[in-house]
């Protein structure tokens, strides 16, 4: 049986540009090509669970117009149990304006929509999904009311809480407290904690800071250097891979949904750390969101190549 992973959280449409660079304030520049892709950090968190392996149940809000039912229709499609992601007829569906350069960093502007609109109540109503979930998977792309809610019925119910406080935002103490995995990046850490993350010591400083807050174990991502996982006993740098950078958009997701898939089928963090790194990794080798995002069979054969290329060295 596959492992159930629940997610609550965003469905946007990206609409991504390449650009040789960003633009100045009040500066116009001619870019290249022009992408609609389906994007949203919930969203492309539950579609990399799903492409791992994991049987996923979504949670949140779209409009009533073309790109929630494009959204709805790729979800599905990939097997997703789209029950629980209500058509708004008062808010359009959420857009992310995308500007990717050539080293493949990105800027992007939110237009959160129907997101915003997403209300505790509609957690409630899906309820069962979550109960019956291993992990519970969570962004701060929706309401906080939402995002504490679903913590909250996780937490009554034995459901692993992971939390990716991404944009940042602070939190209150009393959410910290009832997450079991945060996993932020350097920015989001730095908001959280104060520390500016611009070493290893700083980043050990910085998630230890998140653990006496209440959090249960940090898993602080660190991009191509890979992630800095810090819980109850010790602080553990699981190191990156190094690929050719397409696009970074989304990378972090696919790391998230890689962790709980791995999280739910019980491997040790270690290697579930290890497992969400390989498919940030081959998420930025490829453009936009969704489409960027591996299956298991890549993520196991890139991390066999790895191996392979590591025992042959000498
Ligand atoms: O994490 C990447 C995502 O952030 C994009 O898909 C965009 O929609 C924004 O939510």
């Amino acid at each position: 049986m596959p492992p159930h992973v629940a997610v609550v959280g965003s469905l946007n449409m990206d609409l991504v540009i390449r650009t040789p660079r960003f633009p100045s304030p009040g500066e116009t520049i001619i870019g290249r090509d022009f992408h609609t892709i389906p994007g949203g950090k919930g969203a492309n968190q539950a579609v990399a669970a799903a492409r791992l392996g994991a049987r996923v149940s979504m949670v949140g809000r779209v409009g009533d117009d073309g790109f929630g039912a494009q959204q709805l229709a790729n979800l599905s499609g990939l097997g997703i149990d789209v029950s629980h992601i209500r058509r708004d007829p008062a808010a359009a569906t959420g857009v992310a304006l995308i500007a990717v350069d050539e080293g493949g960093q990105n800027s992007i502007i939110l237009a959160s929509g129907a997101n915003m609109r997403l209300r505790p109540a509609d957690v409630e109503a899906a309820e069962e999904a979550i109960a019956s979930a291993a992990v519970l998977l969570l962004q701060l792309e929706v309401p906080l009311e939402a995002v504490e809610r679903a913590v909250a019925l996780a937490r009554a119910h034995g459901v692993t809480v992971v939390l990716n406080p991404a944009p940042a935002r602070e939190l209150p103490p009393s959410l910290l407290r009832q997450v079991d995995f945060l996993i932020p990046n350097e920015s989001e850490t730095t908001l959280l904690t104060g520390v500016q993350v611009d070493d290893m010591e700083a980043a050990r400083q910085a998630a230890t800071r998140l653990r006496r807050a209440g959090v249960g174990t940090v898993i602080l991502t660190l991009g191509e250097r890979g992630a800095l996982l810090v819980d109850r006993v010790q602080a553990t740098h699981i190191p990156g891979f190094q690929v050719e950078v397409v696009d970074t958009t989304a990378a972090g997701d696919a790391f998230v949904g890689g962790f709980a898939v791995a999280l739910a089928e019980k491997q040790s963090l270690m290697e579930a750390v290890r497992f969400a790194n390989a498919a940030g990794a081959l998420a930025v080798t490829r453009l936009g969101a969704q489409p960027s995002l591996p299956t298991r069979a890549e993520v196991e054969a890139f991390l066999s190549a790895v191996s392979s290329a590591l025992k042959m060295s000498p």
